[in-house]
């Protein structure tokens, strides 16, 4: 399983961090790269009692032999990047590609305030208007910017490089499918498309370098910021069944549905899925909590799994069992 491709199904906040966290330590891939958006994403990841948040780094960064890498095709915010690379330790291996665009206050500033803020509910992070600048062909790049240089790589190559040498690549998606600024519910997305391909476009891999393509969901569905959300409950309902969640990046409550088969089987088409991931099955079943072996699972639990892979007709492959990286179910 050279190359595996990881995105989320939904609309972001799946646990793909998790995900990636677990396969990084489990399969020990050489490379992790991300594409995806920028730092409006947020991935909390949990392992050994010990929570960390990440935004701009490769979620695998607990293994120490992974070189974490971060394509063209992301907009980077130096301070952010340069937080995380001290907060981990992982100055040796972090590598930003020269032609990443780069995120300044000014982008900030008309993401906090304003109708991006108000009426798409944008993370206020700034990568929908760096994004734009870089349409116009203005946006500063990371090669002229001096506190990354000695971070400065080119990615494509990289990845490509280890690809040949067949070593196990890990490509990191953020967001999820349905905030895709092609195929979610625009105007209430994010400003790039956020599919499996766009994100192999990201890091600068073509689609015959794919050798799995694993989508992400929640068992049951999440969104945060403006936009529909079929069948969403009331808050309290949420509170009540334990669904409620706040957002990594920017402490905002999530809303929350049921699982949406139909979403799902749109999700797979646009993906091309070959694997299922499927996080806080604990959730919805708390007499699952920690369990990693599918045989202990309870019957509604087994039952759920099964009619996923029924109805959707793709194997369900990693099953989250808790928040912490081994609180997982591994059925490769
Ligand atoms: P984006 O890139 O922002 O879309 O985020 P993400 O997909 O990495 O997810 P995020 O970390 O924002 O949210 C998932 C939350 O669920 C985190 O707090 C995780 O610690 C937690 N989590 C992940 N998997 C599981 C699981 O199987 N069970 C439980 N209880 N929590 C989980
Ligand atoms: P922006 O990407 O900050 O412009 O935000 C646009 C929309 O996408 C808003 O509804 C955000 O809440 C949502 N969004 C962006 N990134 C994430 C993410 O990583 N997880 C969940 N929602 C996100
Ligand atoms: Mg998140």
């Amino acid at each position: 399983m050279p190359s595996t491709v990881i995105v989320g199904g939904f609309y972001g906040d799946e646990g793909k961090g998790k995900i990636v966290s677990y396969l990084a330590m489990k399969d020990n891939p050489t490379v992790a790269v991300r594409g995806g958006v920028g730092p409006n994403a947020g991935h909390t990841i949990e392992h050994e009692n010990k929570k960390y948040k990440v935004r701009m780094l490769p979620s695998a960064f607990l293994n120490p032999g992974t070189r974490l890498l971060i394509g063209p095709g992301v907009v980077v915010s130096p301070e952010v990047l340069l937080k995380e690379i001290e907060e981990f330790g992982t100055h040796d291996r972090s590598f930003v590609d020269f032609q990443c665009g780069i995120i300044e206050d000014s982008h900030r500033t008309t993401d906090s305030g304003g109708r991006l803020k108000q009426s798409i509910g944008s993370t206020g992070t700034g990568t929908g208007p760096a994004n734009a600048d870089r349409a116009m062909r203005t946006l500063k790049l990371a090669r002229d910017v001096e506190s990354l240089t000695l971070y400065l790589d080119d990615i494509p190559n990289q990845v490509n490089f280890a690809l040949d040498r067949k070593e196990n690549v890990i490509v990191e998606g953020t967001q999820g499918t349905f905030l895709s600024l092609w195929h979610g519910t625009y105007p209430y997305v994010t400003s790039k498309d956020v599919t499996a391909s766009a994100i192999c476009a990201d890091v600068g891999i073509g689609p015959k370098s794919v050798d799995e393509v694993l989508v992400v969901f929640k068992s049951f569905v999440t969104r945060v910021g403006e936009g529909p959300l079929k069948n969403e409950i009331a808050p309290e309902k949420a509170v009540a069944k334990g669904w409620q969640e706040v957002g990594t990046v920017t402490g905002r409550q999530r809303r929350a549905a049921e699982f949406d088969f139909d979403l799902a089987k749109r999700s797979i088409m646009l993906n091309s899925a070959t694997q299922l991931g499927i996080t806080k099955l604990d959730v919805v079943f708390p007499e699952c909590a920690h369990m990693q072996s599918f045989s202990d699972l309870s019957s509604p639990a087994k039952y759920f799994i099964k009619n996923i892979e029924d109805q959707l007709k793709v194997p369900v492959t990693l099953i989250g069992t808790g928040p912490d990286v081994n609180d997982i179910i591994d059925r490769r």
